[in-house]
């Protein structure tokens, strides 16, 4: 099925990291968009904001662990069997992704940073990740708009992620099972 110099699954590191970075993520999907439409007035609305912030970091950590252990490799060559569109577009969901998870993370930490009423990002009472940027309106607004935007573009990315391996998995012949890759 694969050729003599090219590995059969992503290494034990990258699974691992794909499958942590992808609950984190997805959890914080879901209580990003619950604790933002919380009504402004009530009483509760900043209860979850912490906590979003806290794993929000940890995502940070883990996107920009990723990040060189993807580069150094090595990973299985495209799956056999699938069509010349289907690798375009699983690289252009892939390349999106790790984009989306760049922007996602970077953008919640810039907001935080240039945010007037806080300083540095709280992990659950033990310490602070400082600030890196002074503090500004102006840019608090603009990565406001990145992570609104990029949340949103993340849930396009992740719904044609999980129909390519769903597609691959169930309708496409064995040796295009791209879940056997990462598990
Ligand atoms: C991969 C990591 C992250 C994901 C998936 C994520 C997801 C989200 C989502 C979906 C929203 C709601 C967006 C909207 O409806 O406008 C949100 C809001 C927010 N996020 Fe994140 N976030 C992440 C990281 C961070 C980080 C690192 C911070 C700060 C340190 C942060 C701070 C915030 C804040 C303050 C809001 C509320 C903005 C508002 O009140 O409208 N997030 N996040
Ligand atoms: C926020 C959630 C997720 C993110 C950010 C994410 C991101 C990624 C990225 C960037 C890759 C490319 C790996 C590389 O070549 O470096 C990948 C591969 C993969 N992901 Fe996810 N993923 C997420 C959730 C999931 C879920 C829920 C599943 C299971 C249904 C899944 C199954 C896979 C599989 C099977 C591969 C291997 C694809 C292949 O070998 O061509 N992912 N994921």
């Amino acid at each position: 099925m694969q050729t003599m110099n090219s590995v059969e699954k992503y290494s034990k590191p990258l699974r691992v990291l794909h499958w942590v970075t992808a609950m984190t993520i997805m959890a914080l999907l879901v209580v990003g968009f619950y604790m933002a439409d919380i009504d402004p007035s009530a009483a509760d609305k900043y209860d979850l904001y912490p906590v979003h912030k806290a794993f929000g970091m940890i995502a940070l950590l883990l996107v920009m662990l990723r990040l060189p252990a993807r580069a150094k490799g090595p990973v299985p060559s495209p799956a056999q069997g699938l069509q010349q569109w289907e690798h375009r577009l699983s690289h252009l969901v892939h390349i999106g992704l790790y984009v989306a998870m760049l922007s996602m993370t970077w953008s919640g930490y810039f907001m935080n940073s240039t945010y007037a009423y806080v300083e540095g990002v709280d992990i659950f009472g033990l310490f602070s990740v400082p600030d890196i940027t002074s503090k500004s309106e102006f840019w608090n607004d603009i990565f406001h708009q990145v992570h609104s935007i990029t949340a949103w573009s993340f849930v396009v990315l992740l719904s044609l992620h999980l129909a390519g391996v769903a597609k691959h998995r169930l309708l496409d012949s064995k040796g295009s099972d791209v879940l056997q890759r990462m598990i």
